[in-house]
């Protein structure tokens, strides 16, 4: 709905009312029209403000809308119809201007926001594209460099840096209603021709097409295969090259691709996986709708090592108090200026004070006595993490929630060592802990719904995508890595090269392919992690038994470049070569291609062409068959808290939707098919034997990834 009242006698108030963020819907954007013809017809009313209900001005277009035919009346002639009104119009900007929010606003003659609001076109973020005349009238205020910035980036701006900008005209730290009714009333009965934004010629440098060949460029190489921010500065273009009617030609054709493309179907399909993954349940019923998180306001870290660090600054930016621990003096100085060095410069970026009296250091672990909640950090090492657990079960006060970090280790052995094991949960988060977004907090077979329910609570707080899962080696996204990692190996074997596959996977919108990860993480953490298993056999690099261990195919590959001190950028070598220790700009080493034809030799492999399709489907389709396994398992609850993961915690491109949207996509039955195939030529990989979830999906007619839930909870109950 959109209200209209009068207000200081003659400017007409519209209030746009749609809970919670006032979205256009089709409902609100007839309304919009309806009320603007009162007002424009009202001739008591001279000028008009525009504002929100709820201290919000307009969140933009209802996404639910998206991908469905368009009911009521359209955003664009809308917005056409308020700049073309002879009285003048002014936007009230409270709370956000987001989208069509900001499109509509860009349609009044003025804009007055309030110092908190925050203004911005997101809609890259989901595969589209500003379309109602945000790619054209933007510049025109504000210039292409800046416009392009904003279109392409999706991010939200501050009031302060719009008005800096251009496109806000007044920003108040007061009523933004009362401001922009008095700004109103100053304007009525003023021309409105030098205001209507559309009219604006569009401020261009002289060499207008080096710029857009240098943004085109910057813009492909980030976008990493996505189409959106590619049609946004075609979009800009057109408004520097075209007149306005024509360049809102252009920008609803880009957009009509965009919509047509499977990119946007990808990205709003993520949009709606991040809901679902934030209603987890456990298996039993507890979840996010029955089970109360609790307030917790102090935190022990222990182990302040690469881990520790992040975690101990993400813990004190949310607002915590922080007790870190660390036993080694050395680390310990070390940590302290990493983590106050990390606050300082977080606290520059959002211009408030570093908290650095929030957090305390102690060699001692009796430190954690008063504490609600213990992120334990330290070394891999079951044997010393049981002993930790055991001794803070008996440090810490009655209740202590007791989290470990742990990648891939045992969550109940863990809380077996304690007297109340239903407090203990794994919260996993990726390095760097303080940056990256995705949180797997994975709950044991005894953890309480409660404690399950203060990690997901406390990682949405630190701002991450909390995806709740069950007890399995490597928990959900290294359970899968692992077969994708195993496929890199086997290809470079049967004669791929790391440029190949790391080609084609990065080709594929990873921003990185995985040997060049393997260098940058350092070879040696595996092989150290696989020398602890028995993995290892030193100088091993022929014979039958070279590559098989526990009966199944392995490849000593990375193995055997440790061996030679080749640990990756750290040692300036690794799976490629590097100026220098250190160095980051990998470069091919001819000496590593001689190394896998003289492994092969020796192993009696013959090397054969591998193409870029073999190594995605390889690699991507182990993964995904993986991902089903833990479905089948219950490990995750749905398809959509996989794709979180993948796209938060390991690079898969957003624009692809996920893993398992991905084999949506393709089509399982061609997943399948394509599993079969590699399995029957590879008996020695079990891991590429279909597993009987999608055998069962494909038999039950492949199902659309939203009713997958469902369809497993029924497969769950027949079994
Ligand atoms: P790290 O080796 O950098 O740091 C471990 C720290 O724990 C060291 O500073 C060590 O002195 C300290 N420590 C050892 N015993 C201790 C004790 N009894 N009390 C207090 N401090 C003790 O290890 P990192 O990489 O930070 O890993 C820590 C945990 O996080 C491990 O469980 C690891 O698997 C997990 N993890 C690591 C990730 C990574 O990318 N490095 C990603 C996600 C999880």
């Amino acid at each position: 709905m959109a209200q209209f009242t009068r207000v200081s006698g003659i400017v007409g108030l519209i209030t746009l009312q749609n809970p919670p963020v006032n979205a256009l819907s089709g409902a609100l954007r007839q309304n919009i029209i309806d009320v603007m013809e009162r007002a424009l017809s009202d001739p008591k009313v001279k000028s008009v403000v525009i504002c929100g209900q709820n201290g919000i001005f307009c969140g933009g277009a209802d996404i639910s809308e998206f991908g469905k035919k368009m009911g009521g009346t359209p955003l664009v002639p809308l917005i056409h119809s308020l700049e073309a009104s002879n009285k003048p119009v002014v936007a009230a900007i409270e709370g956000v201007a987001l989208g069509g929010g900001l499109e509509l606003a860009l349609g009044c003659h003025y804009r007055i926001a309030h110092s908190k609001a925050r203004l911005g076109l997101p809609e890259v973020t989901l595969g589209m594209m500003p379309a109602a005349g945000g790619t054209q009238r933007l510049p025109r205020l504000i210039g292409i460099p800046a416009a392009l910035n904003i279109i392409t980036t999706g991010r939200h701006v501050t009031a302060a840096e719009a008005l800096q900008l251009g496109f806000v005209d007044q920003v108040t730290d007061h009523n933004t209603v009362d401001a922009a009714v008095k700004f109103a009333l100053s304007v009525a009965g003023q021309s409105m021709d030098a205001r209507r934004i559309s009219n604006f010629p569009c401020p261009c440098p002289s060499d207008v097409d080096a710029l857009f060949e240098e943004m085109m460029q910057k813009v492909r190489q980030s976008a990493r295969g996505a189409i959106a921010p590619i049609a946004c500065v075609q979009g800009v273009r057109a408004a520097a090259t075209l007149p306005y009617s024509q360049g809102m030609q252009r920008e609803a054709e880009l957009m009509a691709t965009l919509v047509t493309s499977g990119q946007a179907y990808a990205q709003r399909y993520f949009f709606f996986a991040q809901r679902a993954a934030g209603r987890w349940r456990m298996p039993g019923g507890a979840g996010w709708d029955t089970s109360k998180p609790r307030a917790v306001h102090k935190a022990a870290v222990i182990g302040l090592g690469t881990m520790g660090r992040g975690i101990a600054v993400a813990l004190v930016q949310t607002g915590l108090s922080v007790v870190a621990v660390e036993t080694q003096e050395k680390q310990l100085m070390e940590a302290k200026q990493a983590v106050s060095g990390m606050l300082e410069r977080g606290a520059k970026r959002s211009g408030a004070a570093p908290a650095l009296d929030r957090i305390r250091y102690s060699q001692n672990l009796q430190a954690a006595g008063d504490v609600d909640l213990v992120i334990e950090a330290v070394f891999e090492d079951m044997n010393l993490k049981k002993k930790v657990f055991k001794q803070l079960s008996a440090i810490c006060k009655p209740g202590t929630f007791l989290y470990t970090n742990t990648s891939g280790l045992d969550i109940d052995q863990l809380a077996s060592e304690t007297s109340n094991p239903e407090l203990v949960v794994g919260m996993h988060f990726f390095a760097p802990a303080h940056v990256m977004k995705l949180l797997e907090v994975v709950y044991g077979p005894r953890s309480s719904p409660q404690a399950v329910a203060t990690a997901m609570q406390l990682g949405k707080k630190m701002g991450k995508a909390s995806v709740a899962v069950g007890n399995c080696r490597g928990f959900v996204g290294n359970r899968m890595l692992k077969h994708y990692k195993d496929q890199s190996y086997f290809l470079l074997e049967e004669g791929a090269t790391p440029e190949l596959v790391d080609g084609a996977l990065e080709e594929f919108g990873f921003p990185m392919g995985p040997f060049r990860m393997y260098d940058l993480s350092g070879i040696d953490v595996g092989w150290r992690f696989r020398k602890e298993e028995g993995l290892v056999v030193p100088g091993l690099a022929s014979g039958p038994s070279a590559r098989v261990r526990r009966g199944l195919r392995y490849s000593p590959l990375g193995d055997l470049l440790c061996d030679q001190g080749r640990f990756g950028q750290k040692t300036g070598r690794g799976w490629y070569q590097y100026d220098k220790p250190g160095g980051r700009v990998a470069r091919s080493d001819p000496w590593l291609h001689s190394f896998l034809e003289e492994y092969r030799a020796k192993n009696g492999l013959v090397a054969r062409r591998v193409d870029r399709q073999e190594v995605l489907e390889r690699c991507l389709y182990a993964l995904i068959n993986e991902g089903f396994r833990i479905l089948e398992d219950g490990i995750a609850a749905g398809p959509e808290d996989i794709d979180v993961i993948y796209v938060f915690g390991y690079g898969w491109p957003k624009h692809r939707g996920g893993p398992m949207f991905y084999a949506n996509m393709v089509g399982l039955a061609k997943v399948l098919e394509r599993l079969e195939h590699y399995h029957q030529a590879h008996r020695d990989v079990p891991s590429l034997q279909p597993c009987s979830l999608l055998r069962r999906l494909v038999a039950s007619g492949s199902p659309p990834i939203n009713t997958w839930r469902e369809v497993i909870k029924k497969l769950h109950s027949h079994l």
